[in-house]
């Protein structure tokens, strides 16, 4: 589904991540894990196209990011829900309308009631009218997790989703993440929240990935 072949990153400066060969398979649960500034949202990013590896392939549902055009990357995307590290969103639109904005960019449409079904799911049915701003951080990242998934992607990318949740708020966010991957989503969480991935292993099968010193590789079972 996301293969990693020889891929080398860097920003401009040393190679931020070396020589990183793996495959998120469809179905699978994936955290990465490792310290702030080790490269995590910039595998993220990788993982989405956002950037283009400096070295080695990426290739994402089959197809090689490097030959893709930006029409060809549109398209990719729309199979990926991603959710951000700082999960923006318009102030001025009610969550209802953010959670719908990647429907309303591509030119489709949801039925009142999925979209109320979407917020139940993530317990914000009765905030669908209230303004970004005046929701609590757990109630943003849950918005984040709706308007992610709102076009049914293949594959889930969380970035820090429980970054600053208190701990009942991030395992809910956890359980939200579980059930998704229950329905068939392959899903990647950056964290570093190393309980939260202990949680989750009670849960479902989910692997670990560890950036340590510029390579990424699956961690022991030793968590
Ligand atoms: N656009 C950029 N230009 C230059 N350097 C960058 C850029 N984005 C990130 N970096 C640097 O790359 C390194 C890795 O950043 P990244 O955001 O991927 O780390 P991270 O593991 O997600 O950290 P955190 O846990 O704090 O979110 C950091 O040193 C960061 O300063
Ligand atoms: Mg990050």
């Amino acid at each position: 589904m996301i293969a990693f072949d020889n891929v080398a990153y860097s920003y401009g400066g040393g190679e931020l991540l070396s020589d990183v060969s793996l495959r998120l398979t469809p179905g699978s649960f994936h955290f990465l894990t490792g310290p702030s500034g080790a490269g995590k949202s910039t595998f993220l990013k990788l993982c989405y196209a956002e950037l283009l590896p400096t070295a080695g392939r990426v290739t994402i549902f089959d197809r090689e990011v490097r030959g893709l055009d930006r029409d060809e990357v549109a398209r990719m995307r729309r199979r990926m829900g991603v959710v951000h590290q700082d999960c923006q969103f318009l102030d001025h639109l009610p969550i209802a309308a953010n959670v719908t904005l990647p429907l309303a960019v591509s030119g489709r449409d949801t039925s009142a009631q999925d979209l109320a079904d979407l917020l139940a799911w993530v317990g914000l049915g009765q905030l669908a009218d209230a303004l970004p701003p005046s929701l609590s951080g757990g109630e943003r990242q849950r918005a984040a997790v709706a308007r992610a998934i709102i076009m049914s992607p293949d594959v889930v990318l969380a970035d820090e989703p429980t970054g600053n949740l208190d701990w009942d708020m991030s395992l809910r966010l956890l359980r939200l993440l579980v059930e998704l991957n229950r329905m068939g989503k392959t899903i990647l969480v950056a964290t570093h929240d190393l309980n939260l991935i202990r949680n989750a292993k009670q849960q479902v099968a989910a692997r670990v990935l560890r950036i340590s010193n510029r390579r990424v590789q699956l961690a022991g079972a030793d968590l």
